[in-house]
């Protein structure tokens, strides 16, 4: 196991024995000091299947929430693309990090929590955004977080879901990450129409990756 997941898992253990399961994503980006090479899931770039998606929809200046928005990569890149971007994390080390390195937009970074989202965030975006969130947080707290994506979702809006596929290899995998079965996935279809689901090896990254898509109907 590398350093830097050594001490990711150390700083899981102590989060959960203070009673506060979640903190050691704030205590990560602290440690860091700054350093991208302590952060195991920063890609330094946006997600190359958001890219993908993003050349076949239009912003046409429409609204985005980016969710658990990490150093800001995907929300940066959907600005370039014309959105009018809210990103939000847990961590606030991660949101004034992301800010200071995407300081030429007019990303709103906010701190925030999926499992209780800003009153004023509900029913109001075009488009939600998620990349390997849900992965990121154990089962427990990723069934209560879920259903909050869709209702973030103004009407005619479109939910994306990006993360590592569960397969044979990985399911029994103590994470983080928690790959996803396409069972927990398809929980959206009840809220929401599926527009597609999409799964590929992603090169140079391990394991297969999904990218689901939903829409809240008009
Ligand atoms: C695996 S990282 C992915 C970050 C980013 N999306 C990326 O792809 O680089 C998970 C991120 O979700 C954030 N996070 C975890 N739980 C969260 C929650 N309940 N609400 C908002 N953000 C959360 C963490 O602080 C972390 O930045």
């Amino acid at each position: 196991m590398d350093e830097v997941r050594e001490r990711m898992l150390e700083m899981i253990d102590e989060a959960e024995s203070s009673g506060q399961p979640m903190s050691w994503f704030e205590d990560l980006y602290r440690h860091s000091n700054r350093d991208r090479g302590q952060i195991p899931w920063d890609w330094e770039g946006p997600h190359p299947f958001l890219i993908e998606w993003s050349n076949e929809n239009e912003a046409l200046g429409r609204r985005v929430l980016v969710v658990g928005s990490g150093l800001g990569e995907d929300a940066s890149f959907l600005w370039k693309r014309g959105w009018k971007v809210t990103a939000f994390d847990i961590s606030e080390e991660a949101v004034e990090w992301a800010r200071h390195l995407h300081q030429e937009t007019d990303i709103d970074w906010m701190v925030g929590d999926l499992l209780s989202p800003e009153p004023g965030w509900i029913c109001k975006y075009d488009l939600v955004v998620e990349v390997h969130i849900l992965q990121a947080i154990p089962e427990e707290f990723r069934k209560r977080a879920y259903p909050n994506l869709a209702s973030m979702l103004a009407r005619g809006g479109t939910l994306i879901c990006i993360g590592k596929l569960a397969d044979e290899s990985n399911i029994g995998d103590s994470g983080p990450p928690w790959p996803l079965t396409w069972d927990f996935i398809n929980q959206a279809d009840e809220w929401l129409e599926e527009v597609e689901k999409h799964s590929a090896i992603i090169p140079e990254k391990e394991g297969e990756r999904y990218r689901a898509v939903w829409k809240r109907a008009g």
